[in-house]
């Protein structure tokens, strides 16, 4: 008789943006008539950068020649595109070797994946709020749990307590739901802690592009001591408008090396790349020339013209909540906007309540954990004018 995984049973009936498309679906066939104005999931509007569509046109066309047609590829990605993200990591500081960065086709396919090389005795320490992704695939796995909590006394950028023993660390910085951001002494505090513990932290910087202070690290290797402690998850979702196109990349440094329930070493990026080559067959030849693309002059200007836009988005965002003096965090080096709810309403009141009343989707904090009550995320990656729209909304309806 199969069994299934009854870790299963533990987890919510759907994953949280799932649930809030359901709801969005629902209102949307009862009231045709309304234009729905969606800042629910981070979901990207520009199109992709010109220099990004050039490079995937060029290589659409090798691939229909019989002398520049390639079949399967690298499982952890083609050196081109390693040797640009070496380059683009150079940029802010941090020295990779190429073969300490995997392709992937997204940092969320990653973060699930890389609970492989652990071992299901580890606890796991999550912030909360937190990306729904790092508790459910751990609850997955049937690892115990334990969360700091994120609240406004420490601007919710949660850090490190000796009383808690964790082996697992899910740091993401900027942070998803909140938009807070580590600066370079707290992230130094985590990687001693670590290093303290024989630790692991996974960072997910997938949101790095949009820090715009040389004081905020865009990746947990500037940090002295991290490549010993540290596996950073990224993606070209947020950075260069990927979320459909798919590619992401982690780093797993050289240095990093665990021991086996057993106490044999082990270097973690010997065993991501076993796992890689055994369960994945690589990332399209066309999009990895796509995400080359981004890493060059003109792709990275174009890519900065699409983050401007996005942060001009949360700026305006922001001014409209502080029109009506809402609290919110985030919104400057983060592409969200964590806003209290008005009125003392809960977070899924909130959303209903937007919904119904003023036909606008966001994300209800309380679905990234219950330090998220009470509180709603907005994201920036609207179309400009469904942003002005939604806030003058906001401005005559809250
Ligand atoms: C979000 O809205 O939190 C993100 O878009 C989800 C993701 O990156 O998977």
């Amino acid at each position: 008789m199969a069994l299934v995984n009854e870790n299963y049973t533990h987890l919510k009936d759907s994953y949280l943006f799932s649930q809030v498309a359901q709801k969005v679906n629902t209102f949307a066939a009862a009231h045709p008539e309304k234009k729905i104005i969606r800042l629910g999931i981070g979901d990207v509007t520009l199109p992709l950068a010109p220099a990004v569509i050039t490079a995937m046109q060029k290589a659409v066309a090798e691939m229909g020649v019989k002398e520049t047609f390639r079949g399967y590829g690298p499982e952890q990605g083609y050196n081109f595109l390693h040797e640009a993200l070496v380059k683009y990591y150079a940029s802010f500081g941090v020295t990779l070797q190429s073969n300490e960065i995997f392709i992937s086709d997204g940092a969320k396919s990653d973060c699930g994946n890389i609970t492989d090389l652990f071992d299901n005795a580890n606890t796991i320490l999550v912030p909360d709020p937190v990306y729904p992704v790092y508790l459910d695939t751990n609850i997955m796995c049937g690892r115990k749990i334990v969360f700091m909590d994120g609240n406004p006394e420490n601007n919710f950028l949660p850090m490190p307590d000796d009383k808690v023993k964790a082996d697992i660390i899910y740091l993401c910085s900027p942070n998803n739901p909140t938009g807070a951001a580590y600066t370079k002494p707290q992230l130094q505090k985590w990687v001693e802690y670590a290093l303290k513990n024989d630790a692991v932290i996974l960072y997910d910087a997938a949101y790095e592009a949009f820090v715009s202070d040389s004081d905020i690290p865009r990746s947990i290797f500037v940090i002295e001591g991290a490549k010993k402690c540290a596996i950073e998850l990224c993606s070209l979702s947020k950075t260069a408008g990927f979320t459909g196109t798919r590619c992401g990349y982690t780093v797993v440094p050289l240095d990093l090396v665990r021991k086996t329930k057993g106490g044999k070493s082990l270097q973690l990026n010997k065993m991501w790349l076993r796992r890689q080559t055994t369960k994945f067959n690589g990332t399209a030849y066309i999009i990895q020339r796509g995400a080359e693309a981004v890493f060059s002059p003109e792709g990275q200007k174009q890519c900065h013209e699409m983050l401007a836009f996005y942060k001009e988005n949360a700026r305006i965002i922001a001014e409209g909540l502080k029109k009506k003096n809402i609290k919110f965090y985030g919104g400057t080096h983060s592409p969200y906007i964590w806003m209290q709810c008005p009125k003392g309403m809960k977070s899924w009141e909130f959303f209903d309540f937007l919904l119904s009343k003023l036909a606008i989707v966001g994300t209800p904090g309380a679905g990234f954990g219950k330090m998220g009550e009470g509180y709603f995320r907005l994201t920036a990656f609207g179309s400009r004018e469904n942003t002005i729209e939604a806030m003058e909304r906001m401005e005559k309806g809250l």
